[in-house]
């Protein structure tokens, strides 16, 4: 998977990209990220990525010139851009609060592309001729506004690569995930069986695999019901699962 970041801030990027799973997985050439700075893509005496905006008012405005110019010459792209050509191959991915909501189904989805492009908007605002002509696809992270999409795109791709088969080194990868399977993660313990008093369940000491596979379902359903109680509207159950639903409707578990 090969990521191409186009920011006025590159240098946001290299830490957390040093991290262990992700340094792991670009060490071993299952992701690779490509940090491009806009501004080496002006001509100007000023090296000028934003400007004021037409029509007045605060703020300032992103260019269109550098940030066509640095992708274009990324993905050697011929413009103007047609939409049926490479764009629907790499997909050049704007964050912004105004795109549609990153989720979980969203990170699955992006998996499967071989290289992206994410743009991050700074400023107020970006021209509005790069949303048009240039970008395919627009993200948020959630309801709340950041100063960049800088820590967007960083959550981005840590989300997708760590969908990628062999980027985690669990083999059951992240099947299991809260989200992955649309219910919360049921709860983990390790050693010491007892601390400070408070004692690891007693099912997952005992070696009963089926038991503890039930537990577990029943502790994601649980979790689910009590904190996200919208996640079981759109995830697939079983009747056993909606029996014990029931049972936690009806009172008789916390
Ligand atoms: Cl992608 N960008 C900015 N600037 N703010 C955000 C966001 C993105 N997602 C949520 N808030």
């Amino acid at each position: 998977m090969q990521f191409e970041v186009f920011t006025l801030l590159p240098e946001v990027f290299p830490s957390y990209l040093e991290t262990s799973i992700i340094k792991r997985a670009r060490e071993r050439g299952l992701i690779n990220v490509r940090v491009h700075n806009i501004r080496d893509y002006t001509h100007d005496k000023h090296h000028m990525t934003d400007d004021t905006p037409y029509g007045g008012g605060g703020g300032m405005v992103m260019k269109p010139e550098p940030v066509f110019e640095a992708i274009e010459t990324v993905l050697r792209l011929n413009p103007p851009q047609t939409p049926a050509e490479p764009a629907s191959i790499v997909p050049i991915i704007l964050l912004t609060p105004q795109g549609r909501v990153f989720d979980q189904s969203i990170a699955q989805e992006l998996s499967q592309y071989p290289r992206m492009v994410l743009l991050c908007g700074r400023y107020e605002g970006i021209d509005e001729r790069i949303r048009e002509h240039l970008v395919t696809d627009e993200i948020s992270i959630g309801d709340y506004v950041l100063t960049g999409g800088e820590l967007p795109a960083l959550i981005l791709i840590d989300a997708i690569a760590r969908l990628l088969p062999e980027v985690l080194g669990d083999p059951t990868g992240a099947q299991d995930d809260s989200h992955a399977m649309g219910l919360l993660e049921y709860p983990h313990y390790t050693r010491p069986p007892e601390f400070r008093g408070w004692k690891a369940p007693d099912v997952l000491l005992s070696g009963d695999h089926a038991k503890i596979e039930k537990w577990r379902r029943e502790q994601a359903l649980l979790r689910t019901f009590n904190k996200r109680p919208d996640m079981l509207e759109k995830t697939e159950l079983t009747k056993i699962d909606l029996k014990f639903i029931e049972s936690l409707k009806s009172g008789s578990k916390r």
